[in-house]
């Protein structure tokens, strides 16, 4: 790439890096205004087309039937399976022998799966899946440390009609009991553990004591990992080993075909309020878009070795470590710990090892990394790399110069992608072929039409801030909220009517990038993970010492955001040093320790409008010492 700095160009002050000749000449997608133009004007003609290009055992009627909206439909009449076209079509290709998977193990084992593997292994569990009685339509619940299982168990759901509800190993006892509650899954696929800096994480601990609370398990899966002495229920609990190696595993499973409306999962994630929600992803659009996303903003080829260093407990693993790479026939590659386990050189060393082409991961993890100096990725040939992306959150500038100067050693254009859980894929990103602006996730992607507007709907000058909507439905966005149409309507659809809101802020530049700023709402971002402050809330609330909490998330230089907490203590409780602690440790019990707040404040109130409802954006202006902006509607 050629940096050649463009002086003022826009309100937001940034040079623009031009991809190299080699790049443009390589990329799958040439030329974008005619395209993008050509995407809106006849979003029909382009998503048929490209649905085109993938298998379906039935056509569709229609494209899109956006008669009942904001309940939108896609690929109406046509039938699939997700399964058939990320496994299934290319066992009659030469790809049958191609590695679809390579696994590294913390510890240093490697395992890797040819797609004809693959398929096996997925067809095998989906027969002893069968066999515990799930049926299509069934949620099965995957509380999985990263590893090959986690991927197989996903496709053997998704290859009998089942839906899955895959839950962040990270996450804890109180987050992954309300998850199987909501789901009311009867069956649990767990690990006795999994390997993370060294040490074990003790997912069936966990998992037991979320099971006690939602009695609704009947049926607990557990793979071997880290083969440490584990409490298993008689009739209750089995080894995935001794299930896989049973007749009923058989190598032999039809794919079940699909509506393309029919759920593939649910895939849980913070909101605004309250509990988690649910969001449902379907085998048709979902398949079509996650697959369409990655082609053309990737560039994936048949040569590449791909790497999406996300965990497929959140929706950047199950989109892009499992279903898109998949049905684009590539390999990817996956790694089960830290980055810096041994050695702050992992990652560089990985790359090396197995010839990684693309790496797409967070900025907290590029700046993570970035602590260490240089000395660490110089000492690793990195030149078989040759695209880099990151998701999540905003990127710094000075993340993202580190990004593509020491790793991608200035020939490596790095693809900025916004999108979110309920998108499916990518919504805002550059293409091979995009001039970049660090910090800026450019250009809508082909058929997405964004706007940043104001609070009447109106869309604002460029330069100035305002909430990122989209005005046209796309293939990959999620079509509800599990057993709840009326929060969806509410959540996505109330403020704005026909254009979904996001829940961002962000401003255009004068050449239409777009720079997301952050979440209008409470969430909060940590270290890339969506957290929501009502969740820490109620995890704080739960402990007996507590009669109130409130959790805002304050800039980390690392982490992008932190989660601070205010807590106050019931009558005859007095706060000190070792309470805050036993507090935070409360919360990474019963939600993980992804949401433990960096600091608690014990507090003998807290701001609240006079209909009660804690006024977080007051707390966070005090903590950063910003003016209190409108304060009217505080109660006195
Ligand atoms: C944020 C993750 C800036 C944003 C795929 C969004 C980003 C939320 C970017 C969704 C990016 C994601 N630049 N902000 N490139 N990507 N975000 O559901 O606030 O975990 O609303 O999906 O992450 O988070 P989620």
């Amino acid at each position: 790439m050629t940096n050649k700095p463009v002086g003022s160009n826009n309100q937001m002050e940034s040079d623009v890096y031009y991809p190299s000749p080699e790049v443009v000449a390589a990329a799958h997608v040439k030329e974008y205004e005619t395209l993008y133009k050509r995407s809106l004007e006849d979003p029909e003609g382009f998503w048929g087309e490209r649905a085109e290009e993938l298998e379906w055992f039935q056509k569709w009627d229609k494209v899109l039937d956006d008669s009942d909206a904001p309940f939108f439909k896609w690929f109406v009449g046509g039938k699939t399976n997700i399964v058939h076209n990320a496994i299934d079509r290319h066992l009659k290709t030469y790809r049958k022998n191609k590695l679809a998977l390579i696994w590294a193990g913390e510890p240093g084992d490697v395992r890797t799966f040819s797609y004809f593997a693959l398929n096996r292994n997925v067809s095998k569990f989906a027969n002893v899946l069968k066999s515990m009685g799930v049926k299509k339509g069934d949620i099965v619940t995957i509380y999985l440390p990263r590893l090959p299982e986690q991927v197989i168990a996903m496709l053997a759901c998704a290859k009998i009609g089942a839906a899955h509800s895959v839950v962040y190993g990270g996450f804890s006892v109180e987050a992954l009991a309300e998850r199987i509650e909501d789901a009311q899954s009867r069956v649990l696929i767990t690990a006795d553990g999994g390997w993370l800096r060294g040490k074990i994480v003790h997912l069936k601990d966990i998992a037991d004591e979320a099971m006690a609370r939602q009695p609704t398990v009947e049926t607990c899966i557990v793979v071997r990992r880290t083969g440490q002495e584990i409490y298993m229920e008689a009739g209750r609990d089995y080894w995935y080993d001794d299930l896989m190696s049973l007749p009923i595993a058989s190598p032999i499973c039809e794919t079940e075909p699909m509506d393309a409306e029919d759920m593939l999962f649910i895939l849980y994630t913070s909101g605004t309020t309250g509990r988690p929600k649910g969001v449902v992803h379907t085998h048709g659009g979902y398949m079509v878009y996650t697959y369409t996303t990655l082609k053309y903003v990737f560039d994936i080829k048949d040569e590449d070795r791909w790497w999406c260093a996300a965990d497929p407990g959140w929706i950047t693993g199950h989109s892009y470590i499992v279903y898109s790479p998949l049905i684009n026939g590539a390999t990817s590659f996956m790694y089960e710990g830290a980055p810096t386990h041994p050695y702050p050189n992992r990652w560089w060393q990985m790359i090396e090892k197995y010839g990684i082409t693309i790496l797409y991961t967070a900025p907290t993890a590029i700046r993570g990394l970035m602590r260490f100096g240089d000395a660490w990725p110089n000492r690793h040939n990195l030149g078989s790399l040759r695209l880099l992306g990151t998701v999540g959150e905003p990127i710094n500038p000075e993340a993202w110069k580190w990004y593509h100067t020491v790793i991608g050693k200035e020939r490596c254009p790095i693809m900025d992608t916004w999108w979110q859980t309920e998108t499916g894929g990518f919504m805002i990103t550059p293409l091979p072929i995009t001039p970049l602006k660090p910090g800026s996730a450019t250009r809508p992607f082909f058929g997405i039409d964004v706007d940043v507007v104001n609070d009447d709907g109106q869309p604002v000058p460029p330069g100035e801030e305002g909430y990122l909507v989209v005005k046209t439905p796309w293939p990959g966005m999620l079509r509800t909220i599990y057993k709840d149409p009326d929060r969806y309507r509410e959540q996505y659809w109330s403020k704005f009517g026909t254009m979904y809101q996001t829940g961002d802020s962000a401003r255009k530049d004068e050449d239409g990038y777009v720079w997301v700023i952050g979440r209008m709402d409470d969430v909060i971002k940590v270290s890339g993970y969506r957290l929501g402050t009502a969740e820490v809330e109620s995890a704080l609330v739960s402990h007996p010492d507590v009669s109130e909490a409130a959790a805002i998330g304050l800039p980390h230089e690392l982490k992008g955001n932190a989660i601070h907490a205010y807590v106050i203590l019931r009558a005859g409780v007095e706060g000190s040093e070792k309470l805050a602690e036993t507090l935070r440790q409360h919360v990474a019990h019963e939600m993980g320790p992804i949401a433990k707040p960096e600091t608690i404040t014990f507090v003998d109130g807290l701001p609240k409008t006079r209909s009660g409802k804690i006024m977080r954006r007051l707390l966070k202006a005090r903590a950063l010492g910003l003016p209190e902006g409108d304060t009217s509607t505080l109660e006195q």
